[in-house]
């Protein structure tokens, strides 16, 4: 016997069937309002924001007393007959016949009526996917995720999974999560570690991106990714998703082009799929959401050199905490006056100096800079972080130098300088740094299923 049903309520609201059918319908229940003789159940099964309404009737119910003191969060079934309810918020309410209590649910239960605070949903992150917060934000990533394997699969990017477990630090900032068989405070050296060398969990798939874009065209990566960052801000996670993309015979403009296009394409199937949960978060978390998104999926986005942007910084009328001067790498407080005060909206910020960015940037002729592009957006900062590449062999090797990257130990990556090289690029896009634009949430920890930050890994 299976006790699947196949009905979700998301279906049942929106493709209502005729009056008098009959149902049977499973989930949760949200709220229970019970009267002497007529009591209302609300029920979410997680398929959509609005819940549906069961009726339960005395007259009709075998027994109602106890239908009466099923608990808020007991898992049921239920079935009985449609009542289309047209002109109410709901399109249908079900008459309900039968009820079963597949798991009751005791007083205890955290989630009661009233509004909780994030910070308290984050200390019960097993159980507010159940609250429409949450609800809403997971059913926007999940189909933010399909939307992002959909975009390039259009676009005609192969899919590529890249290393987990790593060997080198793509982006050379030392913040590395160690991979090791050896017992803590082990001194045994790492040939006799199980992979006979140092490693650690990835922090970029790029490199392994770079060869395969060297054989496939277009590329992408859509995977975890991890930061020993010991960072404790809004917008910093140890473990985070990022998505990839890398092209061959491109160049920087292309990168810019592509990442635009990329974005938009993201916030127009928001639009078109999401629709309940989007006007949810400009109701209850970000006024004028729905209005911001639907504006920047139309227009261009800005493109200015960093030493424009410099210029703008010093300028500002209100000092930063940070100082900024040409060389310096830019603080969220100065991305976010960009993007914010400057601009107004999304803004790419290309050409910055070659000190303060990764071995693997193209160098620009001007002996200073590299061709690297970051996108800055409102509210988050930083969303994505590129380049184009270095092709040139020797030049590669003079990065690799000045970082105190040993070249010997990226021969590979070298390989694919030497034979058919070709101008490429590409860039990252941080998963739920996009979510937190999307949904206006204005903590990583609020988009991620079970966040990771430091002293957070419990669950
Ligand atoms: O700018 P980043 O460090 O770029 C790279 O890793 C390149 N290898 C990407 C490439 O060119 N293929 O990171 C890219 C993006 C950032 O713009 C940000 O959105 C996100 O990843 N990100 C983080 N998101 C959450 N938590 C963190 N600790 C993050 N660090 C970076
Ligand atoms: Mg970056």
């Amino acid at each position: 016997m299976s006790l699947r049903c196949d009905l979700r309520l998301k279906e049942l609201l929106h493709n209502p069937p005729p009056e008098g059918s009959m149902v049977t319908v499973q989930g949760w229940v949200r709220a229970n309002r019970a009267g002497k003789h007529i009591a209302f159940i609300t029920l979410n099964d997680g398929s959509e924001l609005a819940g549906l309404q069961l009726v339960l009737d005395a007259t009709l119910l075998e027994d109602y007393t106890s239908a009466t003191r099923i608990g808020t969060g007991a898992a049921i079934i239920a079935s009985g007959a449609v009542h289309l309810t047209p002109g109410h918020p709901q399109p249908l309410e079900i008459q309900v016949h039968t009820i079963t209590i597949v798991g009751d649910s005791d007083p205890e239960y955290p989630l009661q009526k009233k509004r909780h605070s994030f910070e308290y949903l984050r200390e019960i992150a097993h159980l507010r996917p159940r609250t429409n917060t949450f609800g809403a934000v997971f059913r926007t990533r999940s189909t933010m995720a399909q939307a992002v394997h959909r975009f390039f699969a259009e676009q005609g990017f192969l899919y590529v999974t890249t290393p987990i477990i790593t060997a080198s630090d793509c982006e050379g900032a030392g913040e590395l999560f160690n991979v090791t068989t050896h017992e803590p405070g082990s001194h045994a050296s790492p040939q006799d570690d199980f992979f006979g060398t140092k490693t650690a969990l990835t922090v970029s798939g790029q490199l392994e991106g770079e060869l395969f874009a060297q054989a496939f065209s277009a590329i992408y990566t859509f995977g975890p990714t991890f930061r020993a960052e010991n960072s404790n801000t809004p917008r910093h996670a140890a473990e985070f998703w990022m998505i990839e993309p890398e092209m061959a015979f491109a160049d920087l403009a292309d990168n810019a082009d592509l990442a635009e296009t990329f974005v938009k394409a993201l916030l127009r199937r928001a639009l078109e799929d999401l629709p309940e949960d989007l006007a949810f978060f400009d109701r209850m978390i970000a006024p004028g959401l729905l209005e911001r998104i639907r504006s920047v999926a139309e227009h261009s986005f800005e493109r200015m050199s960093y030493t424009e942007a410099i210029r703008h910084l010093e300028a500002a009328p209100s000092g930063f905490s940070y100082p900024v001067s040409w060389g310096a790498d830019l603080q969220t407080e100065h991305e976010r006056y960009l993007c914010e005060q400057v601009v107004g909206g999304p803004v790419f910020i290309l050409d910055y100096p070659r000190a303060i960015k990764a071995f693997y940037m193209r160098d620009n002729d001007d002996g200073r800079t590299v061709a690297a592009m970051d996108l800055l957006v409102p509210g988050v900062g930083e969303l994505i972080g590129g380049s184009q590449r270095e092709e040139r062999l020797d030049r590669l090797d003079t990065k690799m130098q000045a970082s105190g990257i040993d070249p010997a130990s990226l021969w590979w990556y070298r390989d694919s300088r030497r034979w058919g090289s070709t101008p490429h690029a590409g860039f990252g896009l941080g998963f739920e740094r996009f979510l937190m634009y999307l949904t206006g949430m204005e903590n990583i920890r609020d988009v991620l299923p079970f966040p990771r930050t430091p002293r957070h890994a419990a669950f």
